[in-house]
């Protein structure tokens, strides 16, 4: 007995082909390679212990390849080590991290800058702490990354979480940071990332005159003067932001990829056990990937396609 589809050949071919041209397409929609930056107020072996408060940042941090902590005073990396531990047991990626020293004025709030990132698709390839320390309250410090997924491969992140009131200087100067690192390392390929306090009354637009990463050809904003980076609703500000430097890596970011990410809205919690993570929701952009996974569908494709125009002929 020769078995007997219900369907023409020709027809479940057809329909294989566009059920794979369905699974390329959303493979395609989650393959971008997802920057981050989120301010973690008083990030805290304290805070670190809140088990629900944990669990949300975990799934913050999860959603990125690599996510920047801002406002993080963990001296002893015991929250860090923690949120690590979780991250790998929640996520089959292996996070590994990379921090600044404790950066400030004053004894009582030494925050530092961490870099919580994919083992599996990013490599740390350098690192340089800014000195200049008249400059900032906590001084960039600048991170060369390395990825083999992304179409760009190499990439400096700089962070920087202002101090409020000096918002605008601080701003201005990461021009002397983009200069000092991008001779360092020889590229222009740098991303300014970070609680820049730009917006409401910190930087308003006519401050822009006097902010050379306005000023200054080839800097792009990526996060808009529009966007609310902050959970309470009485206030709607712009204070985080995402920047980047040249044509070329304008080039290489998803369109329309730079965003907030409302997890209140996203995991449906509640203002308050969001302001108990923190008073910031975190931004994010994509850079585009190198397209080994989606070379499959063509070639199937092509396949089925002859399949079908075979098949079509011999039954004339
Ligand atoms: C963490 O921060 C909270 C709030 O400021 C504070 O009460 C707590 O003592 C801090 N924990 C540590 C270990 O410093
Ligand atoms: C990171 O990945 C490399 C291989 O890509 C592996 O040799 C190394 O042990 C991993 N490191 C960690 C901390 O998982
Ligand atoms: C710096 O990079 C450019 C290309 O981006 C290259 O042509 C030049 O040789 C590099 N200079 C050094 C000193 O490596």
């Amino acid at each position: 007995m020769r078995w007997r589809s219900p369907l023409p050949l020709p027809l479940l071919l057809l329909l294989f082909l566009l059920f794979s041209l369905l699974v390329g397409r959303s493979r395609g929609k989650s393959s971008g390679f997802r920057i981050c930056a989120f301010n973690v107020q008083n990030f805290n072996s304290t805070k670190a212990a809140n088990y629900r408060v944990m669990h949300t940042v975990t799934r913050i941090v999860s959603r990125c390849d690599i996510c920047l902590l801002q406002e993080v005073k963990d001296p002893q990396l015991i929250a860090i080590k923690s949120l690590q531990a979780a991250l790998n047991r929640y996520d089959p990626y292996h996070y590994i991290s990379v921090s600044s020293g404790g950066l400030g004025n004053t004894a009582s709030d030494m925050q530092q800058y961490v870099f919580i990132y994919r083992n599996e698709t990013a490599k740390v390839t350098g690192q340089h702490q800014y000195q200049k320390k008249q400059s900032f309250v906590r001084e960039p410090f600048a991170v060369r990354f390395h990825s083999d997924k992304t179409v760009m491969k190499d990439f400096v992140l700089v962070p920087l979480h202002t101090a409020a009131q000096q918002a605008v200087q601080e701003i201005d100067r990461l021009y002397d940071v983009y200069q000092e690192v991008s001779r360092k390392w020889n590229t222009s390929d740098v991303m300014f990332l970070g609680d820049f306090n730009a917006g409401c009354a910190h930087m308003t637009r006519a401050d822009r005159k006097r902010i050379r990463l306005f000023t200054q050809q080839g800097f792009y904003w990526l996060i808009g003067d529009k966007v609310d980076t902050t959970v309470r609703d009485i206030t709607n500000c712009p204070y985080d932001r995402i920047v980047v430097h040249g044509q070329s890596f304008l080039r290489n970011i998803r369109p329309r990829s730079a965003q907030v990410f409302n997890f209140a809205k996203e995991f449906k919690l509640s203002k308050e056990r969001v302001l108990k993570v923190s008073d910031h929701f975190p931004v994010g952009v994509e850079l585009k990937c190198s397209a080994h996974l989606p070379r499959a569908p063509p070639l199937l494709l092509l396949l089925s396609l002859s399949v079908i125009v075979r098949s079509c002929l011999s039954a004339l």
